[in-house]
């Protein structure tokens, strides 16, 4: 059985993730710091699969430790998750997303070698492209990244480039998200954001289960048809199917690839908010606000790439998405906080 190693597997992404991979029949190894994340989506993501999990409770940065990870099991490939991704954030603290996202991924990849294992998957983000102004953003327009958030997932994936460029044992595929919303159908797993969420759909699910008074919509004079910020919103399980697809992929010996994972299917805020009230069956308050600082009007995949190379395309819409986010945020007001009845201890492991 192939051992795939998640950094950041417990978070809302690599959580996911696992649950695909444990579901395609792999062993999964996760590793990351629980800073953001919450180890309960560890217990959460066995009790969904009925397959036992390995999680390191430790910092990617931290060599020795990860080395350790290598050495206890065999591991087969890498998906690597962890990092930070406040992109508003990274304005104000550059040093902590230049250390964490690059500094983490470096780490790793010298990890990598040391230990022979020369396949990863990277968490890249369609937020490396910017203002791009010519929708759909197919994967050769220009990288011109807004918020240093974007500068260190394109630093990430040049460095990939360069390691398979000159190793041709090197094999690696930087996936760009577009927008991750929605949870897992079971409302096992979802986004539990530490604080006041920065991205749309957890914002609009807290409005209507009432912990917030109302939608703040930037703005609605964008050049757009309603006037509201147009995303990509790819569902979670979409994102995390296309992982293993990915991996699968990667057995080829592709060298350095680049792919969107996007839905190609652009939405407005207006219309994202429209299929929340019906998912919901509830009024979701909202006020039009002023725009964004950094914020761009449009940004949609040409997810062509995905579905040649990989076979991948998104298959979840909208209202799976708002149905799929309510059914979490209904069942965990609190997110991962409120356990009703303790799921199965998840083995953690602290080097
Ligand atoms: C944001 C980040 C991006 C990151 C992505 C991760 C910025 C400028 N971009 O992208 O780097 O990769 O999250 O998911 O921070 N909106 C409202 N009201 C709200 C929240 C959002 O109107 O309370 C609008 C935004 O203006 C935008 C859309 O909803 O038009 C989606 O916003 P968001 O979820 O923050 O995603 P992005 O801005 O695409």
């Amino acid at each position: 059985m192939k051992t795939i190693l998640v950094t950041g597997g417990a978070g809302y992404i690599g959580s996911h993730i696992c649950v695909e991979l444990l579901q395609a029949g792999y062993a999964v190894v996760g590793v990351g710091h629980l800073c953001k994340a919450r180890p309960e989506a560890l217990n959460r993501l066995q009790l969904i699969t009925g397959k036992p999990l390995l999680f390191h409770e430790q910092d990617v940065r931290d060599r020795k430790a990860l080395t350790g990870v290598f050495s206890r099991q065999a591991i087969t490939a890498v998906i690597h998750c962890a990092g930070l991704k406040a992109a508003a954030e990274s304005i104000t603290f550059p040093e902590r997303y230049f250390d964490n996202n690059v500094g983490g991924a470096s780490v790793l990849c010298e990890v990598m070698v040391e230990q022979g294992v020369k396949t990863l998957v990277f968490s890249s983000s369609a937020c490396v492209y910017g203002r791009v102004g010519n929708e759909p953003i197919a994967e050769g327009a220009p990288t011109r990244p807004v918020q240093p958030y974007g500068e260190t997932k394109l630093a990430v994936e040049q460095y990939l480039r360069e390691l398979c460029a000159g190793d041709s044992q090197w094999n690696a595929i930087s996936l760009r998200y577009f927008n991750p919303a929605g949870a897992h159908p079971s409302g096992l797993l979802g986004e539990d954001p530490a604080g006041v969420p920065g991205n749309l759909a957890p914002l609009i699910t807290q409005v209507a289960i009432g912990g917030r008074g109302h939608l703040e919509v930037w703005g609605n004079d964008w050049p757009t048809a309603d006037g509201t910020g147009v995303r990509d919103y790819i569902h979670v399980v979409d994102l995390a199917l296309g992982h293993v697809q990915a991996l699968a992929k990667l057995t080829e010996n592709p060298g350095e690839l680049i792919i969107n994972l996007g839905a190609g299917r652009p939405y407005s805020v207006l219309e994202v908010h429209a299929a929340f009230e019906k998912a919901t069956g509830r009024k979701i308050p909202y006020r039009i606000s002023p725009r964004r600082a950094g914020d761009i009007a449009v940004s949609f995949a040409d997810p062509a790439l995905a579905k040649r190379l990989l076979g991948w395309e998104a298959v979840r819409d909208i209202d799976d998405m708002a149905r799929d986010a309510w059914r979490w945020q209904q069942l965990n007001p609190n997110g991962y906080g409120a356990v009703d009845s303790p799921p199965p201890r998840v083995r953690l492991r602290s080097n």
